[in-house]
């Protein structure tokens, strides 16, 4: 039997409210950092919400100490499951909270399964929603993120784009020209305040290594790591490229997990330095010394193209092509002989050089601030 919620508020008693920023995972919170730093700096009412679905100290808390954030206000504490338990609990709980803080706004970033789930529980509130990396596309709707992408920009009413083909997708899907704002790359705001930092973390000399003598490599794409023949053929390639450059390898908790019910985690320690999740410092130093990085991720193939270091990207595409007609990154997928060829023209002196998209300026969390003071006045 279905209940009507007799607390149902309407919109117009949330005009008055808070905004509410949302993060849950990783890639969020150097995409919130920038933007809760001027919402405080106009004094905007504003509740920073965590959803939990990243826990471990080394995947959140060392990103809120490193990115100078406060602890969240709210904590939904929602934790790992299935795709389906993680939404639905994340639902479940930023509803009450609706209910509670009557927000004027809901403020979502990135296309993390939490992303999606204060989306859907704003728009079903009316509550207006804006969308922080509005308008990327794989069109590869196996991900779980392209899903999230799609279905979260469809239910947001203003939508903040990083790159100009963020704006062609959203319009190509009938989206109003007039929801769609350019305001640049907030991750790059991060990255460029951090920088320092960064570069003095210590990450090189504390693994050993000499800049510019190693390659980064980042892997935890259910495409790669959760299907054994296609993670066991990635091993097998990347022991050949370290013997021609050594590898720094990172490892997210779900590779690690899946490594070792395959059995290659003896392999990987032998081709490569494993070293746990870092924080947001020792990795941005990391990567700002690297030869080159290989990865799967998404963030990563926008801040190598920022810092000039050449990216080899091992999937079959990727939902931020400006990385690739402007920056630094070239997809190679999970084919060895792209792979191989990529490293080699890279180590050779032949890698991208590639230059910084347009609005990539250390500004955009205050052009987004704009936005998003414009509509609520
Ligand atoms: C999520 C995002 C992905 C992003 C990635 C960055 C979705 C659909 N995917 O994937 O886009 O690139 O974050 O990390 O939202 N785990 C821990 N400790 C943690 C968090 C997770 O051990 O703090 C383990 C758990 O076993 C969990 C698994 O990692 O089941 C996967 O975590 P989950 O948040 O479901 O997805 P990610 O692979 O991290």
């Amino acid at each position: 039997m279905f209940k009507t919620h007799s607390r149902r508020p309407k919109y117009s008693e949330h005009m008055e409210g808070p905004i509410i920023l949302v993060a849950g995972a990783r890639p969020n919170f150097m995409k919130i950092a920038p933007l809760y730093k001027v919402f405080k700096q106009r004094n905007i009412n504003t509740i920073l919400l965590h959803s939990g679905q990243h826990y471990d100290a080394n995947m959140s808390q060392i990103f809120f100490d490193d990115l100078g954030i406060p602890a969240p206000d709210i904590h939904l504490e929602v934790g790992s499951g299935s795709h389906a338990v993680q939404t639905a609990a994340v639902m479940v709980a930023f509803e009450e909270v609706c209910f509670e803080h009557k927000p004027s706004m809901v403020v979502v970033v990135g296309d993390v399964n939490s992303t999606i789930a204060c989306a859907i529980v704003a728009a079903k509130l009316h509550i207006p929603c804006a969308h922080v990396e509005a308008g990327l596309r794989s069109g590869d709707m196996k991900m779980p993120e392209e899903v999230n992408r799609v279905l979260t920009d469809r239910i947001c009413s203003i939508l903040l784009t990083p790159s100009p083909d963020g704006d062609e997708n959203l319009l190509a899907e009938g989206v109003p020209a007039e929801n769609i704002h350019m305001v640049g790359n907030v991750m790059i705001d991060s990255l460029l305040s951090n920088l320092e930092k960064a570069k003095a973390s210590g990450i090189v000399e504390r693994l050993g290594l000499v800049e510019g003598e190693y390659a980064t490599l980042t892997m935890h794409r259910p495409g790669n790591v959760d299907d054994e023949v296609v993670f066991t053929s990635l091993v097998e390639t990347l022991e050949i490229v370290s013997s021609s450059i050594q590898l720094v390898f990172p490892m997210h908790p779900r590779t690690r997990a899946r490594a070792e019910s395959f059995g290659l985690m003896g392999k990987l320690e032998s081709i490569a330095l494993i070293t746990e999740p870092l924080g947001y410092h020792e990795f941005q130093g990391l990567i700002a010394s690297s030869k080159l990085v290989l990865t799967d991720s998404g963030g990563l193939q926008e801040e190598t193209t920022a810092l000039g270091i050449p990216c080899l990207t091992m999937r079959p595409n990727t939902e931020r092509p400006i990385t690739i007609t402007e920056g630094t990154n070239i997809i190679v997928g999970s084919d060895q002989a792209k792979i191989l060829s990529g490293v080699e023209d890279i180590l050779s002196g032949q890698g991208k050089a590639g230059r910084i998209p347009h609005l990539w300026d250390g500004k955009a969390a205050e052009r987004m601030a704009d936005v998003i003071i414009g509509h609520i006045a």
